[in-house]
């Protein structure tokens, strides 16, 4: 039986394996806390459950066109103008499932075998393996705590060759929550454009931002692609979509790609997010951020003080990246270790990239206050 060769280059997540692990201990009957998943807790807000309902009996059981209800196109592209005070061409917002789909789409319009794309590093693990799929070459810009986590010009100039395709950059950032400002969006702008390459900017942690307001990249030029999903701020994971802002320029060649592809989104979940925008909605997405934030008010202290080093505050998404060499220079054992001795749950940092991964593990607040105070709790008694 042939393989290709490429499924080499593409590793599982190792925290796939520690939850698969978590969830056998829950049925021999452990308590676990988990703080491994990088999802909500919070369902889907009720108006937009009630949307799909009403979507399904109302028989909107068939495809849509590929790249989007032209609705829910509309409604994204004035959400920039409510939200940002940016004005977005509707025509140029397309559907997608999931951010997934939309990253996947951007790569395969931009990158040729052979390409380079620049990827920071720690960063989200898929990015990597949709650039091996198009038999491209992920290129991962080491970043720190000195830069916030996030690729700096500097950096980016020095090794952006012929070959690089483009830089995808996340704002806030999985693992480490942090954002980038808008000078720096500018100046990845202005060398992409320099280098007659493209700028990627995933956007989907937008709107669990905790202490200012987060500069969407459409606001500095219609040649960035911006990708998006209603899987976070909007609790919508298992609905599977997203959305993706690409250039004028390019929107036919994805409109063709999506065809190809996955033909549309899923249809039931586009009439649902129809209502995601609402105001009743949106008061109760506020107040989630709210928890989140406070959240994330308790858990960073908390665990600063057990000894993780967490040394900057992140503005944003659901996530603690934290340096545990005071406690391991193993992070997948050291989280094994804390999975099966106390029953605490997290992600160790060799999911998210060849960057010092042994000494960091992330944390996710996506679950009650109750339960963080509990995690913390065990590991203050097992660490100390
Ligand atoms: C940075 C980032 N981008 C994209 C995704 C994909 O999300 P989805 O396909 O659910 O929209 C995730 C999921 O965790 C993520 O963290």
């Amino acid at each position: 039986m042939r393989t290709a060769e490429r499924m080499q280059s593409i590793q599982p997540f190792h925290v796939m394996a520690l939850l698969a692990r978590a969830r056998e201990l829950e049925a021999a009957g452990r308590s676990i806390v988990h703080m491994e998943i990088g999802e909500p807790d919070f369902i889907t807000p009720q108006p937009v459950i009630d949307a799909g309902i009403h979507a399904l009996q109302d028989g909107y059981t068939h495809y849509t066109p590929a790249v989007g209800l032209p609705a829910l196109r509309q409604r994204i592209a004035e959400f920039y103008q409510q939200r940002y005070g940016v004005a977005v061409d509707a025509r140029r917002v397309v559907i997608t499932p999931g951010a997934s789909a939309a990253l996947h789409l951007v790569m395969a319009v931009l990158v040729n075998p052979g390409d380079r794309v620049l990827l920071a590093d720690p960063g989200y693990p898929c990015n990597r393996n949709f650039v091996y799929l198009l038999n491209g070459q992920p290129l991962g810009i080491p970043v720190t705590a000195a830069t916030a986590y996030q690729p700096d010009p500097q950096q980016v100039r020095e090794v952006w060759t012929e070959a690089v395709a483009a830089l995808l950059v996340a704002s806030p950032s999985n693992p480490t929550g942090t954002l980038l400002g808008e000078r720096t969006l500018r100046e990845f702008h202005a060398i992409a454009a320099s280098q007659g390459g493209s700028l990627i900017v995933d956007e989907i942690y937008h709107g669990l931002v905790y202490d200012q307001q987060a500069t969407t990249a459409l606001a500095i030029s219609e040649d960035i692609f911006v990708v998006n999903s209603f899987s976070k701020y909007f609790g919508m994971t298992g609905w599977r979509l997203g959305w993706l802002i690409a250039p004028p320029a390019y929107v036919a060649d994805i409109d063709k790609l999506a065809q190809n592809l996955f033909l549309a989104a899923p249809t039931i979940a586009q009439h649902a997010a129809l209502r995601a925008f609402d105001e009743d909605t949106i008061t109760i997405l506020e107040s989630r951020r709210r928890e989140f934030q406070q959240r994330r008010d308790f858990l960073l202290p908390a665990l600063r003080a057990i000894g993780f080093e967490i040394p900057v505050i992140p503005d944003g998404a659901f996530y603690l990246y934290a340096n545990c060499s005071r406690f391991s220079d193993d992070s997948y054992r050291f989280t094994s270790q804390l999975l099966e001795e106390v029953g605490v749950a997290i992600t160790p940092g060799t999911d998210f990239g060849i960057n010092r991964p042994e000494t960091h593990v992330r944390f996710a607040y996506t679950t009650s206050m109750g339960n963080l105070q509990e995690g913390v709790r065990r590991l203050r008694a097992f660490l100390s």
